[in-house]
């Protein structure tokens, strides 16, 4: 499995700040947000991806994460000409995935919780070895910000619906997908929605047609946020901060993720940490140097 981060996007509903700086590379407490689903991918043990980028942000997402080597991955780029929808980042890496099944992740959503990369190694099994698609979905206040599922009484899921004005129920779908290598044919049977956008809540319908789409409701001990608006982008660092305060552990440090992977070994990462040794962030991955 590879895995494609969508990490393009107008960003207008973060603006002024998002004028000039894309959202992706604002911090969420104490590093770039794009650097929280890179890290889902990596607890997968995911090692090659594709970032779906801005034609204006590919020199600085190299800038940041380069070709991936020193965090022992393979880092490639595309460019989404204009933000044609989540379900355009499938046609854009259909050459990358090369009839290969996806870990489709949106670069704006971030997860916390204790069991999540379980759940999330169950769900990549499940796609791996019986094919069709694997989402997730979160019990939320504001229904009308997402895709959400309307089930019938049994709880057998009827369809999903993106940003219903009327939503009937509170669960949203969040921004992590799991797809067999019938994803980009799907992205391409596919047509705009109202507001012009190829909607990735589309692919998932279509794989619940055919009934292969296996939805898993994630509990109250996981947290999820999209950080989209203003107050979600602070309630994210406000989040990471109180966790990596309170343990000592961060979330989403991709250079402790890689040499836990394996990937780096203990000279690299001492290499990375001494560049960064002015920092809190440097500081913590000498001390993972140190208790190896
Ligand atoms: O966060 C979960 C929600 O994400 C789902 O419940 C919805 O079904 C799904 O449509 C999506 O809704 P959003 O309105 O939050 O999507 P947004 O436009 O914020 O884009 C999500 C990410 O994808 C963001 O990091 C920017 C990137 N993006 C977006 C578009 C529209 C792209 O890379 N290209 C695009 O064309």
């Amino acid at each position: 499995m590879k895995a494609i981060i969508l990490a393009g996007g107008s960003g207008t509903r973060l603006y002024p700040i998002t004028k000039v700086v894309n959202k992706h590379f604002l911090p969420i407490y104490n590093k770039p947000m794009i650097y929280y689903p890179l890290s889902m991918v990596m607890l997968l043990g995911i090692k090659e991806v594709l970032m779906i980028v801005n034609p204006s942000d590919e020199s600085f997402f190299k800038s940041l994460l380069g070709d991936g080597k020193h965090i022992g991955m393979r880092i490639e780029y595309k460019v989404q000409e204009k933000p044609n929808g989540l379900a355009e980042g499938l046609l854009l890496g259909e050459n990358f995935l090369c009839g290969d099944d996806v870990f489709y992740i949106l670069g704006d959503n971030i997860f916390f919780g204790h069991g999540l990369p379980e759940v999330l190694k169950a769900a990549k099994d499940e796609v791996e070895s019986n094919g069709g698609a694997y989402v997730f979905g979160y019990y939320v206040n504001d229904p009308e910000r997402f895709g959400i599922v309307n089930f019938d009484k049994k709880g057998s899921v009827l369809s999903i619906e993106e940003k219903p004005k009327k939503p009937k129920t509170n669960w949203a779908v969040v921004g992590m997908y799991f797809y067999d290598k019938d994803a980009v044919k799907t992205a391409k049977s596919i047509e705009p929605s109202g507001r012009g956008e190829l909607e990735i809540t589309s692919v998932n319908n279509f794989y619940l047609k055919r009934k292969s789409l296996k939805i898993k409701l994630l509990g109250r001990g996981l947290a999820w946020f999209d950080a989209g608006t203003y107050d979600s982008f602070l309630e994210a660092s406000e989040f990471v901060a109180t966790i990596e305060k309170k343990t000592g552990l961060m979330i989403g440090c991709i250079e402790e993720i890689a040499y836990n992977n394996g990937w780096i070994s203990k000279a690299e990462l001492k290499g990375i940490s001494e560049k960064l040794s002015k920092t809190d962030y440097g500081q913590y991955l000498q001390k993972l140097v140190k208790e190896g």
